[in-house]
């Protein structure tokens, strides 16, 4: 379909970073011992072991040809896996599987927790009983086949690990093998995760994960995890805002830089599930991958459907080793572009609204390059017959009244500014008050069977189809190419409901295939237009995972931009994206989500830890907040190289005072960023400890030309020298100057 287009779109470079390669051949017949630095499995005593740097993982395939769970943590030596005992449940019986915890899980012997693997046959049989049918190991990369006993099933349990990160990846890939053996009836899936995780035996379980809404996302939620099943989900059809596919576990005691998490992401970017089993006899188990409850898949004879990865990492250091950890892999092994760093933004949005013309961006322009800003991105209302939420979604030309020479003398202009020039687009979402969906009226995911509800006015198109999924292509590209475009803001603004596919013989497919289309468009544009870069954006943070990272640059954090909610937003967001990603503009006081007002100093400070943006109405601006904003600008150009690339410490965050550290990977510059958003009984407030610091160094703060010990900042903290008052902040600097 996408040939037919005659699109010159090269070999996406992006798609294929979240699925396995395929498999090509299989190591079976005589048991070879294969070994590589980061993966060893010995046949004989069916030993897989994962090294990464500082972590090992190891399973087991047991004498009835089941992988198990055999360790996940600290570094313990091949002999020293092998001889460790089975971990089975304390309470075996006969009410009671005595064997160790599934790699995943299938319906069926005596296992009686959440399966990862749902399936049934034609007969109305569920579950699959496997025998071992051989390993492969290629690199840092280990499969294990399994097949049905029985049935033409084949399961390949994949793992990958590299050796620059603690991160274990792990996906699943299933196969109807009827093709071969001429089994006819098609095999019904109804779940299939990516991975089983296993947590060690521990005193206590605690859950770390993200919850939240449109306006609050990534709030970070901490509780002793309940002896029971607890199931994260979203239900959606995008990543959403409610939860996010993250989680940490422990023992209850971890801290920000001390103590075991166990922590795992899935890279989906559509409906998702996990399920935390906390049993009574003190074991913690979760699954978890794409689909929801009561979405089901058929594998026609030959088919294979593969699962998203699911990432893990250990570490003895704490939620903020945890973070930083999975910061770097996301940095290094996710994200697009690892060397571009992120370009200061100006976005329209909050200053028009959709009141959008040529005269009044190009002002707006002119005033963004005088602040510093490097790129300006025209939101919504520039299209069809855009001039509220209520019609024009779909209709991808400039809208004429506002645009009547279309989109290139702006863009030209920017260009003329120095800055690059960035257009919004929804390309998933229709008004039914369009040209497009009354040409098509048939392009939407939900059913003709059921009233479609409206979110926002707007349906959802179904990129699923193949003709839907090449219009969205070529409007996009032809929207990049002719309009010279460095950046899209690709927005979605409401989920799935009443989901159909109708004329589809397995409609539930519309629930992977919507969100494989999305990413496969993204990588196509990258790969025809390799300057371009791509927000992510759905009403804010909505869709923000390790596979849509994997595809754009960075993530527009939420729609809610006041600076004090959002030192909470970007405290959960930390939790696993780097700051680089987060993208946080500067607005307007009062704020236009909250009504709170404050300083702009504050809200330069706050937005400065991550990307920075701006999305003021510059036009309302003083001459005097314009010279502040072009100081801020220039200072976050200054330390953007250690937001954007160093390592990140979350060094103080439950108290009256927040601060984030950032550090240059060599030690040799560091920036701090304080924030008291209200003062408490005018106490001043306590030192900000900087544990990253070498306390054998000292360390000069150039704007006060003071020298510190790194020994006391390290243990005793550094003054933040807040200003008093309310929304007090500060960026505080330091430059190592030797022992
Ligand atoms: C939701 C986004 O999050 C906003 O930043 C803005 O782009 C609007 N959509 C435009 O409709």
């Amino acid at each position: 379909m996408i040939q037919e287009l005659g699109l010159p779109y090269a070999r996406a470079l992006f798609c294929a970073r979240f699925q396995g390669p395929r498999f090509t051949s299989h190591v079976r017949g005589p048991s070879v011992l294969a070994t590589h630095p980061l993966v060893t499995f010995d046949p004989g005593r069916g030993l897989a072991v994962l090294r990464t740097p500082h972590s090992v993982y190891a399973l087991r395939v047991a004498p009835d040809g089941i992988p198990r769970h055999v360790h996940w943590g600290t570094p313990l030596d091949t002999d020293a896996l092998a001889a460790l005992p089975e971990a089975v449940s304390p309470a075996a019986s006969s009410f009671e599987a005595d064997a160790a915890p599934d790699e995943l899980a299938p319906q069926t012997g005596a296992r009686f927790g959440p399966a990862g693997l749902q399936v049934r046959f034609a007969d109305g049989t569920r579950g699959a009983q496997w025998h071992f049918a051989g390993h492969r190991v290629d690199g840092g990369e280990l499969r294990l086949r399994l097949e049905d006993r029985r049935r033409p099933l084949r399961a390949e349990l994949c793992y990958r690990v590299r050796s620059d990160t603690d991160v274990v990846e792990r996906w699943t890939e299933l196969t109807h093998t009827g093709a071969a053996d001429g089994s006819p009836d098609p095999i019904t899936v109804d779940r299939l995760d990516s991975a089983s995780w296993t947590a060690p035996p521990l005193a206590d379980y605690r859950l770390s994960h993200l919850v939240g809404g449109w306006n609050s996302e990534f709030q970070l939620q901490r509780d002793r995890l309940p002896v029971a099943e607890t199931v994260l989900t979203s239900r959606r059809g995008i990543t959403s805002h409610q939860a996010s596919p993250w989680l940490a576990i422990e023992d209850g005691t971890a801290s920000e830089e001390r103590g075991e998490v166990w922590s795992t992401a899935l890279a989906w970017s559509g409906s998702w599930r996990v399920t935390v089993h906390r049993n009574p006899v003190g074991r913690t188990i979760w699954t978890g991958g794409f689909g929801h409850e009561g979405v089901s898949w058929t594998l026609q004879p030959g088919e294979s459907l593969h699962t998203p990865v699911y990432a893990g990492l250990y570490t003895p250091h704490g939620f903020g080793g945890a973070s930083r950890t999975w910061q770097a892999y996301v940095s290094r092994q996710v994200l697009p572009e690892p060397d571009r760093d992120r370009p200061v933004l100006y976005n329209s949005w909050e200053a028009t609204g959709f009141d959008v013309d040529e005269a009044g961006q190009i002002r707006l322009a002119q005033r963004a390059a005088r602040l510093g800003a490097e790129l300006f991105v025209l939101d919504d209302g520039w299209f069809g017959t855009r001039r509220d939420d209520r019609s024009g979604l779909g209709d991808w030309t400039p809208r004429p009244e506002a645009f009547p020479r279309g989109l290139r003398p702006l863009a030209d202009e920017v260009h003329r500014l120095g800055m690059r020039f960035g257009l919004w687009v929804e390309p998933e979402m229709v008004n039914r008050d369009s040209e497009l969906y009354r040409a098509h009226p048939d392009w939407v995911v939900h059913s003709g069977r059921l009233d479609a509800t409206e979110l926002r006015n707007q349906l959802m198109l179904n990129l699923g189809r193949p003709e839907v999924e090449a219009w969205a292509q070529e409007t996009l590209d032809r929207l990049v190419r002719d309009n010279d475009v460095d950046w899209l803001k690709w927005d979605a603004n409401r989920p799935i409901t009443e989901a159909g596919w109708d004329g589809h013989p397995d409609p539930d497919r519309l629930w992977i295939e919507h969100t494989r289309a999305v990413h496969r468009i993204m990588d196509r544009l990258r790969a025809a237009h390799p300057r371009l870069g791509i927000e992510a954006c759905a009403g804010g943070g909505g869709r923000v995972d390790l596979d849509m990272l994997a595809r754009t640059d960075q993530a527009w954090t939420s729609d809610n931009t006041d600076p004090v909610d959002r030192i909470g937003i970007q405290h959960g967001f930390s939790q696993l994206f780097p700051a680089r990603a987060m993208a946080a503009w500067v607005t307007d006081s009062p704020n236009p989500a909250t009504g709170r007002r404050t300083p702009l100093r504050f809200r330069f400070h706050v937005a400065m830890a991550g990307a920075l943006g701006i999305g003021g109405d510059l036009t309302s601006w003083s001459d005097g907040d314009l010279k502040e904003a072009a100081g801020f600008v220039a200072a976050y150009k200054r330390i953007r190289p250690l937001v954007q690339r160093g390592h990140q410490y979350r060094v103080a965050f439950d108290g009256p005072v927040s601060a984030v550290h950032y550090a240059a990977p060599d030690d040799s510059e560091h920036a701090i960023l304080v924030w008291r958003p209200t003062t408490r009984f005018g106490h001043a407030p306590a030192p900000v400890r900087l544990p990253a610091l070498d306390p054998g160094a000292r360390y000069l703060d150039p704007d006060l030309n003071q020298v510190h010990s790194g020994a006391v900042l390290a243990s005793r903290g550094i003054d933040p020298r807040l200003p008093d008052g309310d929304y007090a902040s500060i960026l505080i600097r330091l430059r190592r100057i030797g022992p």
